[in-house]
């Protein structure tokens, strides 16, 4: 099992921003949700959009190519819940954002 890899800053990600980190090879999307990060995988099942430039409302992030909506603590589709995008464990270290990806 992979490690934890810093990815991002907290000054990078202020309350309420997203933002897209690539990873060997994965794309990770993070999120600051009141103070809380989350990291998803960032690739929409769907066809692929780019989950980190979706608007969010709460936990809900809602893809910008077709609407599919997920929540980034869970994974889990809001519609359809057999559909899920993958979570990886967040720890913060002093100011750096640690993420275990894979
Ligand atoms: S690619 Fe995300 S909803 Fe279609």
């Amino acid at each position: 099992m992979a490690g934890f890899v810093k990815l991002a800053t907290l000054d990078e990600l202020p309350t309420g921003a997203a933002k897209e980190v690539e990873h060997d090879g994965r794309i990770v999307a993070l999120f600051n949700v009141d103070g809380t990060i989350s990291a998803i995988d960032g690739i929409c099942p769907h066809q692929g959009g780019p989950l980190a430039d979706g608007p969010i409302s709460g936990t809900c992030v809602t893809c910008p190519w077709h609407g599919w909506q997920f929540d980034v603590k869970s994974g889990k589709s809001s519609v359809n819940s057999r559909v899920k995008v993958e979570v990886f464990e967040v720890k913060i270290e002093g100011g750096d954002i640690l993420v275990q990806v894979g």
